[in-house]
């Protein structure tokens, strides 16, 4: 079965107290993770070494939340995927819908951080999903088509295997409106097919598909119980170690 997947999404949120305590909670709180699946925290730059310390399984590990789309040299304020990689983190949150909005990410400049991402070892978290107006206007699924072909269709067959992907309505991130499990499961199962249009059935059934944007233990369960959702991005649950908990425990086994 395909890897089921919560990631946390702390965003730009938190002191490392804070931080620190948010994991000590979660750590304390009572819930198994099983062979098939993932938890993961995507947290602030700064706190990636010392919450990656303190983290006491293999099960659990530290994500970013962006890579810069170059190498190295005179880009000042960014992070490479060679300096992550240098502190052993595994994986990097790419395209969410706040970078795409207000740092003017564009699909092509996403297909670069992806391929940052792949030299340097680094598994993408690949967020996509459609504004309110694409929703009502009812062509989401050709919005979403084109974000996957213009930043993904570039990587090979053994890059997509096994490949990690948020599909985040934006209309139901933050805002406390959910995507119904059905039309969740809806989209999902779209990405899917676009994905085994190119890559074949094989490599498609093996892609993680994530459902983000106002998740929460009381939700989870229903949309992650839907044959498409693999997990969740999780933002604002993810904060509170008791919700966070719960909604690992709605993975499937
Ligand atoms: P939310 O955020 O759970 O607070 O809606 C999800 C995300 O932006 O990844």
């Amino acid at each position: 079965m395909r890897k089921q997947i919560a990631a946390a999404n702390w965003k730009m949120n938190l002191s490392l107290t804070q931080a620190e305590k948010l994991v000590t909670d979660l750590q304390n709180q009572n819930f198994s993770i099983a062979e098939n699946q993932q938890v993961l925290l995507a947290v602030p730059f700064p706190y990636l070494i010392p919450v990656k310390q303190q983290i006491n399984t293999s099960h659990v590990e530290v994500a970013a939340q962006n890579i810069a789309s170059t190498t190295n040299g005179a880009f000042t304020g960014e992070t490479s995927a060679e300096m992550l990689n240098g502190i052993s983190i595994n994986y990097a949150i790419i395209g969410h819908s706040e970078r795409r909005l207000y740092y003017f990410e564009s699909n092509e400049t996403l297909a670069q951080k992806i391929n940052r991402a792949f030299e340097f070892n680094i598994k993408p978290i690949f967020c996509c999903g459609e504004p309110l107006e694409i929703r009502e206007a009812n062509t989401q699924n050709d919005f979403v088509e084109i974000q996957l072909k213009e930043s993904l269709f570039h990587l090979s067959e053994a890059q997509m295997k096994g490949f990690i992907i948020a599909y985040e309505p934006i209309w139901a991130i933050g805002t406390g409106k959910t995507a119904s499990s059905d039309q969740a499961q809806e989209m999902h199962a779209h990405i899917r097919q676009v994905i085994a249009q190119k890559y074949g059935a094989e490599i498609a059934n093996s892609v993680s598909i994530l459902y983000g944007g106002s998740v929460k233990a009381s939700n989870a369960a229903d949309i992650f119980g839907k044959p498409d959702v693999d997990g969740g991005l999780v933002g604002g649950a993810s904060l509170v170690a008791t919700e966070f908990a719960a909604i690992i425990s709605t993975l499937k086994k």
